[in-house]
């Protein structure tokens, strides 16, 4: 049985993980910096750095520890080299060549929003194994597939035809949906990250109080998002036009709980329809969704109503594979079999 160490450290999260070629996971650990960058309201490069500095050697020992194999068992070491911050980035490919120069295994170099997407095929493996009553539409692999990827850096649209064959088919052309969702959360005074915050508050909101913006919607031609001007109208209706200390703003919890909900809803009908034009136009029958947002209950609600009033196959990698982890590094075992390998002196390709 093949066994590959993963490392993620492309953003805020020190992970890694022990997966084997039937995907199954020996070990796997995160270690999120969320109380080190809240005060700041989103991700602070140099504290990121640092933090993955002082845990990515404790984190893959007690990986190993837990998956209970040695460095020598392994059979490759894989990381995630982009897209990410640069200092991040560059502690996980570090610690990465220096094992495999160690053991003398192959490096083994992936794209983590490459890895959001292969979450699905991973928790598809793991329904398959366990041998859970699968509907007959389950009974298919997730490729070829349409990939959504909602992160807080990136909202893109793939045209995946195999795990190691990516076409890009549109992009957000300004703010990634989740850092939209961690913005209007600032504005409202909830805490980073914005996105689980604005769900809990969305909750007791009325998703009808405000209209806002759904862009593109109306161009089903047109494969990229646009979440700038929804973080605008949501701003406007809150302070008006003009310079503002919205740490001044006082609005009431029902207040916050509507601004919410609309605005939620606004970014999810946004992220639904987009995507459900990319299968229109690539003709594809299944989708997979990976990314922070796409933990999102509402947005999740949505997309399955869609799906099957189209038809679609749905993924959506299950909530703990969403956010950033070293599980979905296991897209490295498709670049194993294809001898996708790296010399050791490869660099980072930050976002
Ligand atoms: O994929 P991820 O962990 O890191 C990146 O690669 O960016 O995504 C983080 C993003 C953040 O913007 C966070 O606010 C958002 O995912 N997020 C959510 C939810 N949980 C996390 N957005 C909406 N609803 C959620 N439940
Ligand atoms: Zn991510």
């Amino acid at each position: 049985m093949l066994k590959i160490l993963t490392i993620e450290t492309t953003c805020d999260e020190t992970a890694a993980a022990v997966v084997t070629d039937t995907l199954e996971v020996l070990g796997a650990m995160v270690a999120s910096q969320d109380e080190f960058h809240q005060r700041f309201g989103g991700v602070v490069p140099e504290i990121a750095s640092r933090a993955h500095l002082e845990r990515i050697l404790p984190i893959i020992d007690a990986t190993l520890n837990k998956a209970n194999i040695s460095l020598q068992e392994l059979d490759a070491v894989s990381v995630a080299n982009r897209p990410g911050l640069a200092g991040a980035l560059l502690v996980g490919l570090a610690a990465a060549k220096s094992l495999c120069l160690a053991i003398g295994k192959p490096l083994i170099a992936i794209n983590h929003l490459q890895g959001h997407i292969y979450a699905c095929r991973v928790a598809w493996a793991e329904k398959y194994a366990k041998n859970q009553t699968l509907s007959n539409n389950e009974h298919c692999d997730i490729f070829p597939c349409v990939g959504l990827i909602v992160s807080g850096g990136h909202t893109n649209l793939y045209r995946c035809q195999s795990p190691i064959d990516f076409e890009l088919l549109g992009s957000t052309i300004d703010d990634a949906a989740g850092e939209a969702f961690d913005k209007v959360a600032s504005m409202l005074g909830l805490p980073y990250p914005g996105g689980p915050a604005i769900q809990r508050a969305a909750a007791n909101g009325d998703p009808k109080a405000y209209r806002f913006p759904r862009a593109f919607l109306d161009a089903p031609e047109r494969l990229d998002f646009s979440f700038s001007g929804l973080k605008t109208a949501v701003r406007y209706k809150i302070a008006g036009q003009g310079q503002v200390d919205f740490s001044q703003i006082q609005l009431s919890e029902k207040e916050i709980a509507d601004f919410a909900a609309s605005f939620q809803e606004a970014a999810v009908d946004s992220l639904v329809g987009k995507t459900i034009h990319a299968l229109q136009k690539t003709r594809m029958t299944t989708l997979c969704i990976g990314g922070g947002v796409a933990a999102n209950i509402r947005f999740r609600e949505k997309m399955e109503i869609a799906a099957k009033k189209q038809k679609i196959r749905l993924h959506i990698a299950p909530l703990h594979l969403c956010t950033d982890n070293a599980v979905m590094g296991a897209i490295a075992i498709e670049r194993y079999h294809a001898k996708l390998f790296e010399p050791l002196d490869i660099d980072v390709h930050p976002t």
